[in-house]
């Protein structure tokens, strides 16, 4: 039996009258990643936002169901949010460094969290940029603006802002969809590096990107889970038409 990392119990969500999942369930295990993909406007976002709340924000929003995390309900009334996003990191498809330096970047989070002396926050800047595979290019201009970073670069950056606070769990949105081939690449190494530690969830248009990265895929259609299964199965026999249909390139 796999482990569980996050259980996904018949979801449901509206947006005002608008029904965008449905009845959503699936296991996401531990220290793997997991994509979701599926054709535009079928949810893939609005399930990664739900499990770190962020749909909270939205006016009209209405939730059912239930998103286990080591047993606990994260819709849980009773949820301390800002302690979920912590646990639960995001990174989106475009890279949104704060408007500060590198290093501040980087020590927000933890400095908020208490996670340290200024000292230990130090090192903990250091040490998150080399895990973010980002250090050797900025340990010698930590102090500017992050806006001075490529795109590729300001997107490992943001990896390593989320990673600064030690998530269990890490949302990443499209993350590669605004990067070059080559920064593409190096992001998709890092998460095969991270995926050691993490439980990460990735949405990606680009199966290509889904294949290579991923362990588990689910395929979502019109807010409902078509099907979830091991990467490998999903690409060699899917067992519904639907996904091969997608997979084919039939629609999406
Ligand atoms: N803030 C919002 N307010 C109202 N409706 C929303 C909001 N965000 C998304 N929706 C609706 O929810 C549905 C699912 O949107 P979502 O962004 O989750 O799709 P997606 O699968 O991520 O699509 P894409 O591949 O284009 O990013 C769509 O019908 C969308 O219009
Ligand atoms: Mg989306």
């Amino acid at each position: 039996m796999t482990q569980t990392k996050l259980a996904v119990d018949k979801l449901n969500l509206w947006f005002g009258d608008n029904h965008v999942l449905k009845d959503v369930s699936l296991s996401v295990p531990p220290n793997a990643v997991t994509a979701i993909m599926g054709p535009s406007g079928c949810g893939k976002s609005t399930l990664l936002r739900t499990i770190n709340r962020m749909n909270d924000l939205i006016l009209g929003t209405r939730v059912n169901g239930r998103i286990m995390m080591d047993g606990e309900d994260v819709l849980a009334d009773s949820t301390d949010v800002i302690e979920l996003r912590k646990r639960v990191g995001m990174v989106f498809q475009k890279p949104n460094p704060f408007p500060k330096s590198i290093y501040e970047n980087i020590a927000f989070g933890p400095r908020i969290h208490h996670l340290g002396s200024p000292s230990e926050i130090a090192e903990r800047v250091e040490r998150t940029l080399i895990a973010a595979n980002l250090w050797d290019e900025v340990k010698d201009r930590l102090h500017d603006n992050a806006f001075s970073l490529s795109g590729g670069q300001q997107q490992r950056l943001c990896m390593a802002r989320c990673l600064s606070v030690e998530p269990e769990v890490i949302l990443l949105d499209e993350p590669a969809s605004a990067l070059d081939p080559l920064s593409s690449a190096r992001l998709e190494e890092l998460i095969g590096q991270l995926k050691k530690n993490y439980t990460i969830i990735i949405v990606t248009h680009n199966m290509q990107q889904a294949a290579r990265v991923s362990d588990w895929c689910a395929f979502l259609m019109l807010g409902e889970l078509v099907e979830f299964d091991r990467t490998d199965r999903i690409f060699t026999k899917p067992r519904d038409k639907r996904t091969e249909d997608f997979l084919s390139g039939r629609f999406g």
